[in-house]
């Protein structure tokens, strides 16, 4: 496992040996392609992209409009968007758009919602977007290939009054599994995967690319939007030198305030904006790092401060965003629900699962052997003692309109789940029995191994809605749900 990221095919080591690459530019947003006002067309298709970079071979993806990410789509907050989705691949798709409120037929399940895009077709979604806040669309079909493969792009919902801050600034985080000659390594599906941490890679890029650097300018105050589009890869970045404080999660505003030590926690699928005061010195120059697998830190990438500061302290402008028109749950009158989310390889076992321990061969092969046992008798996780198949599912709960209701969410497995809720924004109340001191929104919340969680929203959107962990091998070993609002 741990040679996984060890093993990084990394540009930095050609670096190393003395090859020059300063002009790398880091990766920014070419604008997607607006036909008018809101309205987009985004093509899938296969491309080949400048991943590594520095005179590395491209690497084959699969894309929208050829690049990865995707066009960065951006939307005013109320306005409707339509995006023409075309497919180019060899194989069905659909596009889903994370986090977003929208209505049941466009939220991008296949044959749930809506028939697969056919290759060669073109399906148009259109909706209104009522929350302003950083989003990401991304196939439903097939997710942990499609995904892993490239297709994902970040969707901007613009405040009416935004915040007051010198850039604005996306980075797509990403995760990929990539072999010597910088191709993606096709062991899709297997059973490692599936039944332990998910498709972890061991090259990590920002915007599509291993980014070196990140230029800033003393004086400076930036909002980072950070979307982790990586299938199983959670991520906990510390800006060394930096305080950045957390101003919207999942991209609903919350109080602003500091990360919990320092480290701005993203399972898959999660968002956070930040906002960060750019104090360094002219020249200095300060990391980045990931350090959420225990003893693998890994640098992401350098803040570069230029020679000449932009002023001298950052303009002190309140950083506090509006909040969304989210119906609020009435916790005093809330029906609770339990969901108990088991199964994977190694639960009751080792206690920590592999992110935070070692696995012995004798522990492996044990745990092989529950594992074809479990593929065996259909899937390797459950979501309430049911592991999904397929794609057509029953509800496993059915919730009235317009009331609230509390799911209080049971990790009982040795590993991590980010559970995301389609359709709506949950507010988190509490872990392992104590409030939350943010009682933040969100629409994926990360459930550390064991962790008993508690959720609530008002079941305001009415249709079938996805319930499922993130790292898309879980989904795909069955850790998925329906819950139906009618
Ligand atoms: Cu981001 Cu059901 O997905
Ligand atoms: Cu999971």
């Amino acid at each position: 496992m741990s040679n996984r990221f060890s093993n990084t095919i990394s540009r930095r080591r050609l670096l190393q040996a003395g090859a020059g690459f300063a002009a790398m530019a880091f990766p920014t947003f070419r604008p997607g392609q607006a036909t008018a006002g809101s309205e987009y067309r985004i093509t899938a298709k296969p491309a080949r992209v400048p991943l590594i970079g520095g005179g590395y071979p491209e690497t084959a993806v699969w894309s929208y409009d050829g690049a990865v990410p995707g066009p960065e789509i951006r939307v005013r907050q109320g306005e409707r968007l339509r995006v023409a989705v075309e497919n180019r691949l060899d194989e069905e798709t659909t596009v889903h758009w994370h986090g977003l409120r929208v209505p049941n037929a466009m939220d991008g399940v296949p044959h749930l919602t809506q028939a697969p895009i056919a290759p060669g077709e073109t399906f148009v979604y259109a909706f209104d977007c009522p929350d302003a806040g950083t989003f990401w669309y991304h196939p439903h079909q097939r997710g942990s290939e499609q995904v892993d493969r490239g297709l994902y792009g970040p969707l901007i919902v613009e405040e009416p009054e935004p915040i007051v801050v010198d850039r604005d600034v996306t980075w797509v985080l990403d995760d990929w599994r990539l072999l010597p000659d910088g191709q993606i390594s096709d062991d899709f599906g297997n059973m490692m995967d599936a039944g332990m941490a998910g498709r972890i890679g061991n090259t990590a890029t920002v915007n599509g690319r291993l980014a070196e650097t990140f230029a800033v300018s003393g004086g400076e105050r930036v909002r980072l939007r950070l979307i982790n589009a990586a299938n199983a890869r959670i991520f906990a970045l510390t800006f060394e030198g930096h305080h950045p404080r957390i101003v919207a999660l999942d991209g609903q505003p919350v109080e602003p305030h500091a990360p919990d030590n320092g480290r701005v926690v993203l399972g898959p699928a999660m968002r956070a904006d930040l906002v960060i005061d750019m104090t360094g010195a002219p020249g200095a120059r300060f990391r980045v790092i990931d350090t959420f697998y225990r003893n693998l830190e890994y640098r992401l990438l350098d803040l570069v401060y230029a020679d000449r500061p932009l002023r001298e302290a950052p303009p002190d402008r309140p950083i506090r965003l509006s909040d969304n028109p989210l119906a609020e749950p009435d916790i005093a009158t809330a029906e609770t629900h339990e969901v108990t989310f088991g199964g994977g390889m190694m639960s009751g076992m080792m206690g920590g699962g592999m992110t935070e321990r070692g696995m012995s061969g004798q522990g492996m092969m044990g745990m092989m052997g529950r594992m074809m046992e479990g593929m065996r008798h259909g899937g390797v996780w459950t979501v309430n003692g049911i592991a999904a198949e397929g794609h057509v599912m029953d509800p496993m709960l059915t919730l009235a309109r317009s009331r609230s209701y509390i799911l209080a969410l049971h990790n009982d497995t040795a590993w991590h789940h980010p559970i995301h809720l389609h359709g709506h924004s949950f507010r988190v109340l509490g872990r392992e029995g104590a409030p939350t001191r943010h009682r933040e929104w969100q629409d994926t919340v990360l459930m550390a191994p064991r962790e008993r969680v508690e959720i609530a929203f008002v079941a305001d959107n009415p249709g079938d809605w996805m319930f499922h962990c993130h790292i898309l091998e879980h989904q795909s070993a069955g850790m998925m749900g329906v819950i139906r609002v009618t």
